[in-house]
């Protein structure tokens, strides 16, 4: 596929060390970035956004220069501004300019990362949008300054988040690559869980990769738990010990309560549907280490 590209193999063969599975958005990710392209990625909570951002950074081996969007990331706090008294002593010049993320990303050719751009506000989104198609931005009293090669964008956006957000303007989109990811199937998520806790037991790994997956798509949920919540789940429980029914359901509860939420139409509680998910998929088990509540 890459055939005499061998930058970017390398490239995707070192972001796939660091991410479990996504073959095809790693590989539409390095295609972008070959040809300089912004992406965005976009997913619900949890689907490893960042990860997948951070784990690009790593790859290239470019400097890497982070924002984290919220509303007081205003164009100015972005592009960079001018040291008073400095600006007294010496006038307004490239020296009196303190360069914000976005300016330093393009001076030094490096990867400029955004995180959940859509809670800065949309004057800021505005700023950045030259920088996109034609690597420039201008600045008050010193003009245009333009990318170094190299300089590359990724943004994360999750559509789901509604509260201290910002819509992203179609201008936005019409300059980006987007990869949209979802949450991933069993299998992945078991991987991505032995990843980042260790754990060795795979019964308690598979019990709360299973329970997060019937939180997606559950007819009664309009939000389902993510692979943090199976994270969280193995953090609380111990190698090896067993696994009592009314124990993990008390566990789940206090990882998953407040990851789900319920249709507006079920008549059910967060609470209620986590302890029915968790008997449900006990019942599947005949294992010596599963302690079943009596009824
Ligand atoms: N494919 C994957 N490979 C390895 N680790 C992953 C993968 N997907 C998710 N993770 C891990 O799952 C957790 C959540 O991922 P991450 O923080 O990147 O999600 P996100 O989409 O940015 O979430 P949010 O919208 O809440 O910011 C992290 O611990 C991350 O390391
Ligand atoms: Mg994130």
């Amino acid at each position: 596929m890459f055939k005499g590209s061998h930058i970017s193999k390398d490239i995707l063969d070192k972001m796939s060390k660091l991410i479990i599975g996504r073959k095809k958005e790693l590989e539409m990710i390095v295609r972008a970035i070959q040809k300089n392209l912004p992406l965005i990625i976009e997913g619900p909570v949890g689907t490893g956004k960042t990860e997948m951002a951070k784990a690009l950074a790593e790859s290239l081996e470019r400097p890497f220069i982070r924002v984290d969007g919220d509303d007081s990331l205003t164009s100015i706090k972005l592009k960079g501004w001018y040291d008073p008294p400095l600006v007294l002593e010496k006038g307004f010049s490239r020296d009196t300019f303190i360069s914000g993320p976005l300016t330093e990303a393009m001076e030094k050719g490096g990867l400029f990362f955004y995180n959940e751009v859509n809670r800065a506000p949309s004057e800021t989104i505005n700023a950045v949008l030259t920088a996109l198609d034609e690597k420039l931005i201008t600045i008050p009293q010193l003009g245009e300054i333009n990318a170094k090669d190299g300089f590359l964008s990724i943004f994360t956006y999750n559509p789901e988040d509604t509260i201290a957000t910002n819509p992203l303007p179609k201008a936005f989109y019409d300059r980006c690559i987007w990869i949209h990811v979802s949450h991933q199937g069993l299998e992945e998520m078991m991987e991505i869980v032995n990843l980042r806790t260790s754990s060795t037991d795979e019964l308690i790994v598979k019990l709360s990769c299973e329970i997060v997956q019937a939180t997606i798509n559950h007819p009664e949920l309009e939000m389902s738990s993510t692979v943090r919540g199976a994270i969280h789940l193995v953090e609380l429980m111990d190698e090896g010990e067993m696994i009592e029914e009314l124990t993990l359901i008390e566990r789940a509860k206090a990882v998953h309560s407040r990851k789900i939420r319920c249709k507006t139409t079920s008549s059910k509680s967060e609470s209620e549907i986590i302890e029915e998910i968790v008997s449900k998929i006990l019942s599947r088990y005949e294992d010596d280490r599963i302690i079943r509540k009596k009824e």
